[in-house]
């Protein structure tokens, strides 16, 4: 490549870069992603320099049809990159100046890369936070619709990735909707955070010119303004609390995949996956893989490194601006890109998933309801560490002659425990052991239906 002559800083110069230097520091290949921030950002900008006196009206009229005319060509994808643009910022005000002439030059009067750079991000971070927001919603709806279809289907729950006790699919599905409920409770936190304004910070002092910074963060919709000009060129706060966010919806469906990988698996059986999101094998014909959620399961990797990879990046840098802030934009990105395709590819899976109730149920085995018999004995007055002893006695005697606790006689549990009365079988009952899970949070069919309304507020 020819090594330069046009950058933005060339007087102080009297070498060109370093071809490999240049490229090296070039991320137009990346931040190209900005322009449409960028343009804005620099219309308010233009905005403000009319404020400050500094452009006339007819100057910033036709620099803001130029920068138009920039944003026309990048939104049809007719753009050409000049090997001497650096990044977004350079590239849009080269072309400006070739459109509409030396004038061009004005427009970066006041402002730095630093402040400008600064600004376009948080502007796409709080558009990416407006439509993963959106992603997180229809997944939210995709569960809710699901829980309400099958509220009351039996299942096994699990503790320790052992039978435990039942539940309903109702009851599993909503407890994967709350936790996606608080991703959209942190997104909307980093909105927040990046809904502060920097521009107008310009290198790090502040600009030297009297714009209005209250006024182009209202154009901007910005919430407010960065108060200290050093610290707005520096704070990536929102680029961390983005990936932070994005991290805990990684993990939240890398445990939703991982469980319905274990469902969809012959062993249990308890779902079976649409064709459209399953894959097949090359050699073994009889195979139906998981191939979505394994990748959404395997992509939570990569959505925790981004966020670590940019925390170790900031701990290094000094004050204000450093070069190492032009590594923040990456890891965000690819958070955005998995994000928006993972989130509406497992809300597909779920609105299309099959449930295979028999063999749920048949998964329930009444030694899962052990629990209800200890409570039984509580219920007559047995204090309940006495009772789970007793019950202990219970299974282990089942275990010993091996049939079901259920298929013990009443005078075999009365060896063990002579509070054991005749109608213990009812403690046996699937359904009633459900209903008795009746106080909030539990998985009683009454109460399931009140939370999937609070499930239901929550997530519109
Ligand atoms: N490309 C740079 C970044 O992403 C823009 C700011 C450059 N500022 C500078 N003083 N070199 O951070």
């Amino acid at each position: 490549m020819k090594s330069e002559t046009r950058k933005l800083w060339g007087g102080r110069f009297s070498k060109p870069t370093d071809s490999l230097a240049h490229q090296f520091g070039s991320s137009l290949h990346f931040d190209a992603r900005l322009f449409d921030e960028d343009i804005a950002g620099s219309v308010a900008w233009a905005h403000g320099l009319v404020s400050a006196n500094v452009l006339s009206e007819d100057e910033a009229v036709a620099i803001i049809a130029g920068l138009e005319q920039v944003r026309l060509e990048f939104m049809s994808d007719s753009f050409e990159a000049h090997p001497e643009d650096e990044d977004i910022h350079s590239a849009v005000e080269r072309r400006l100046t070739e459109i509409v002439g030396p004038l061009g030059g004005k427009l970066h009067t006041g402002r730095s890369r630093n402040d400008q750079v600064a600004t376009d991000f948080r502007l796409w971070t709080m558009r990416a936070c407006d439509l993963l927001l959106q992603h997180l919603a229809g997944l939210q709806r995709a569960l809710l619709a699901s829980a309400e279809t099958d509220l009351t289907v039996a299942m096994p729950g699990y503790t320790h990735m052992q039978r435990a006790q039942p539940i309903t699919w109702g009851h599993w599905a909503l407890s994967h909707l709350w936790p996606l409920t608080r991703d959209s409770d942190r997104f909307a936190h980093a909105r927040r955070s990046a809904s502060v304004l920097p521009l107008g910070a310009a290198a790090l002092a502040g600009t030297a010119f009297s714009v209005d910074r209250h006024a182009i963060a209202v154009e901007l919709c910005f919430e407010s303004v960065c108060e200290n000009s050093v610290d707005a060129v520096s704070d990536r706060d929102f680029a961390v609390d983005f990936l932070y966010a994005a991290a805990v919806v990684g993990v939240h469906l890398s445990q939703l995949s991982q469980q319905l990988i274990l469902f969809s698996s012959a062993e249990f059986g308890f779902i079976v996956l649409d064709e459209a999101y399953a894959t097949g094998s090359s050699l073994m014909p009889q195979k139906k893989n998981p191939d979505v959620l394994e990748l959404t399961r395997g992509k939570s990797g990569r959505l925790i490194g981004n966020l670590t990879g940019l925390l170790v990046t900031l701990k290094g840098l000094s004050s204000a601006y450093d070069r190492d802030l032009q590594e923040d934009k990456e890891p965000v990105f690819d958070a955005f890109d998995v994000l928006s395709n993972a989130l509406p590819l497992v809300a597909g899976i779920i609105r299309t998933i099959e449930l295979r109730p028999e063999r749920m149920a048949a998964q329930i085995d009444p030694g899962m309801m052990a629990t209800d018999l200890a409570d039984y004995l509580v219920m007559r007055g047995v204090p309940f560490r006495e009772a789970h002893a007793i019950v202990g006695k219970v299974v282990r005697m089942s275990e010993e002659r091996g049939v079901g606790i259920a298929d013990l006689a009443p005078e075999d549990l009365h060896i063990v425990s002579d509070q054991f009365g005749d109608d213990v079988w009812q403690v046996f009952d699937i359904d009633a052991s459900l209903a008795r899970r009746a106080a909030v949070g539990g998985t009683a069919t009454d109460e399931l239906r009140r939370q999937l309304e609070a499930a239901r507020r929550k997530s519109t």
